[in-house]
């Protein structure tokens, strides 16, 4: 299939029936949930997984009928545990960079998909799980979640990019102190420290991750692409020219139909209908 062709999900069912490690199912319309779905060893991230959700990202890249994608772990106790010991074990020097390579690429892919994604943290998110859950735009977990990057437990370093998203989320020194003790944290003090948005009960999450991603997806779809856009290139710029880029593309909005029904719902006093 050319990877540029538009398609619904709903169509490629025959792309996805293959997939071992992954599940991609259309929750509701307009949003999508990506599951992780290795419980046996608590959603851990191996070669095959890694290659697996990289074609799922593809996948809802080109969706016409996702909106805003949900990822979470499969079962109760993990999102994921982290990068696949058992796998990491046998890698050279050369495949343990390769195998960095790999999940950083999925990663980025993921950090730069048009449509908001939304980490649903049910459980233990270590490691590769942490690095997963802070590539997301957002988190929202549940209280019996744990965060953490303990590679310095096993004689690595992280792989998949968390000792730099860590410090850009959390600041350096907090970042430091996990990085170099290996210490998890709960979801309570995971909040306090700006890494989760909200906390629920375990069995409201899904449900409350739902409910936001509505509200997302009655949006201006153009809108909210070209938010996640100016604050993902943003944060790399300074703010001077972050700024300029901010103009720029406020003025694009503007050549939008989504911004003449936007502004004509406001002043007619109705709800606005976004293509
Ligand atoms: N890789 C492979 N297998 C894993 C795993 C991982 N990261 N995490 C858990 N598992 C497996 C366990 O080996 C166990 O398998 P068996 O049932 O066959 O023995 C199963 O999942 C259940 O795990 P536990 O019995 O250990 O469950 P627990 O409740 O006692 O402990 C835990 C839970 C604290 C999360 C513990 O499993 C743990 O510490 N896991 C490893 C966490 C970790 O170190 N993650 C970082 C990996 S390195 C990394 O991610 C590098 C990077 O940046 C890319």
């Amino acid at each position: 299939m050319n990877s540029q062709v538009p398609v619904c999900l709903s169509e490629v069912a025959d792309e996805t029936a293959h997939w071992q490690n992954i599940l991609l199912e259309q929750h509701a319309e307009g949003i999508s949930l990506l599951t992780i779905n290795r419980p046996k060893v608590l959603n851990a991230l191996n070669a095959d997984t890694l290659a697996e959700l990289d074609q799922a990202l593809d996948l809802v890249a080109k969706a016409t009928d996702i909106r805003v994608l949900l990822i979470t772990g499969a079962g109760e106790k993990a999102f994921v545990a982290g990068a696949d010991i058992a796998h990491m074990r046998q890698l050279s020097a050369l495949e343990g960079k390769y195998f960095a390579e790999q999940g950083m690429a999925v990663f980025r892919k993921l950090e730069n998909l048009p449509v908001p994604v939304i980490a649903l943290v049910n459980g233990y998110a270590l490691g590769g799980g942490c690095e997963l859950a802070m590539s997301c735009d957002f988190m929202l977990a549940a209280e019996n979640a744990r965060f953490g990057q303990p590679e310095v437990n096993l004689g690595v370093t992280p792989g998949f990019g968390g000792s730099q998203r860590l410090t850009r989320l959390v600041g350096r020194g907090m970042a430091m102190e996990l990085l170099t003790t290996g210490r998890m944290m709960n979801a309570e003090e995971a909040q306090q420290r700006g890494l989760v948005n909200h906390v629920y009960p375990q069995a409201e999450l899904l449900g409350e991750g739902m409910k936001l991603a509505e509200q997302i997806a009655t949006k201006s779809r153009t809108a909210v692409q070209l938010t996640k856009q100016l604050v993902q290139r943003g944060q790399d710029l300074d703010l001077e020219n972050a700024c300029v880029m901010e103009s720029d593309v406020f003025g694009l909005s503007f050549s939008t139909p989504d911004r003449e029904e936007g502004m004509a719902a406001f002043l007619e006093g109705r709800k606005p209908v976004f293509s």
